[in-house]
């Protein structure tokens, strides 16, 4: 069925002549990256989340466990090259570094034989909804409103009420100090996924990328001292000085243990084994860089790791494809 026509049997199914066509014949995906350019404003050029960000690149080095886990070619031990992507959650890319918002890492791994790893992780162990369908409302609630410019905290709260897995994430955020470097947070890849170590044999897994430098966060003083750009300029002397590097750990789940909500975090009783080293050696000058013209699509995995049946997980690549498009589109008509 064509999608106006989609459109008009949804709105009279639904008794509804509030919904306009035009909103009804937006795929899901259009939905989710139209919400995020009605939060942020027209941002042309710019990623739809974590638009503000820099490109740097380095190598990975699997390890023995990482193998025994899963026959992926990324855990042979071999100098993998790396492309990755820090970043500010939001859709502007003037958000302001000290936002109590994720900060991202976005990897995308080179292996042998043109095989790809792409994967962009948070610096929360929670997603913030637990179903796609919750995404743009989850999104819309916290717009402003134009005739107050602000949004409503009415709506909010009654999204929430309504939705009580989607305020997860937001009270990790609360209590988690400000990251006072990108070399210096907790990355987590959130969603779960099936490591494959030989047909039959294989185990779900999250993952998360621990900072080797520990956990650094700033005070409410040392916050105040700041200015809203930080966090570029920091990693850039840092990784002049030494490279930084992260630990690569998988979670490994239990049987009951839920693989499809990634608002529910697993319990810290799950073992936690270290399968190889990230280390990021080189940062672009200036914003941009190669990873622009790039996204990474979480679903973009080597053989030997499946992505699990996370709803959230599987509704990604759609959005990012998206995003991808529209924002190259405006960038060549600059
Ligand atoms: C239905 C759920 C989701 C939607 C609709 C969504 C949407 C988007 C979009 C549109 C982009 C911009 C892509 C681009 O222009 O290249 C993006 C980027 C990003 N997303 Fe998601 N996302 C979802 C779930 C997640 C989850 C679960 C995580 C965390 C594990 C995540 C972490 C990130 C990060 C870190 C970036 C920035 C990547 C970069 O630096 O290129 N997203 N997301």
């Amino acid at each position: 069925m064509k999608p106006l026509l989609l459109a008009v049997a949804a709105s009279a199914a639904l008794g509804s002549s509030l919904l306009a066509p035009e909103v009804l014949a937006q795929s899901p995906a259009e939905a989710q990256v139209n919400a995020l350019e009605g939060l942020a404003g027209p941002q042309p050029g710019s990623r739809r989340s974590g638009a503000k960000g820099i490109c740097a690149s380095g190598h990975f080095i699997g390890n023995a466990a990482g193998r025994e886990l899963s026959r992926a070619s990324v855990f042979k031990g071999d100098r993998i090259p790396v492309v990755a992507r820090f970043s500010v959650g939001g859709g502007s890319p003037k958000a302001s570094d000290k936002g109590k918002t994720v900060r991202g890492l976005a990897l995308q791994f080179q292996l042998p034989g043109g095989e790809q790893w792409q994967m962009a992780n948070i610096s929360a162990p929670v997603f913030f909804v637990s179903k796609p369908e919750q995404f743009a409302p989850f999104v819309q609630a916290r717009t402003a409103d134009p005739a107050t410019g602000k949004a409503d905290p009415e709506k909010i709260k009654a999204f929430s009420a309504a939705n009580p897995d989607t305020t997860r994430q937001g009270a990790y955020l609360a209590q988690a100090p400000v990251p006072a470097s990108y070399g210096t947070v907790n990355f987590w890849g959130v969603n779960a996924f099936e490591f494959e170590a030989a047909p039959g044999k294989s185990r779900f897994v999250r993952w998360q990328f621990v900072p080797e430098a520990g956990v650094q966060g700033l005070s409410e003083d040392q916050l105040k001292a700041m200015g809203d750009e930080f966090l570029a300029g920091e990693l850039r002397e840092r990784v002049a000085k030494a490279p930084v590097s992260f630990d690569f750990r998988l979670q490994l789940a239990e049987a009951g243990d839920n693989l499809t909500d990634p608002t529910l975090a697993w319990p810290d009783a799950r073992p936690v084994v270290s399968a190889g080293k990230l280390v990021i050696d080189k940062v672009a000058d200036g914003m941009g860089g190669a990873c622009d013209a790039m996204t990474f699509n979480p679903l973009v995995l080597p053989a030997g790791i499946k992505p699990s049946a996370d709803p959230v997980l599987n509704a990604r690549a759609a959005p990012y494809a998206i995003s991808l498009g529209r924002r190259l589109t405006e960038a060549a008509k600059k």
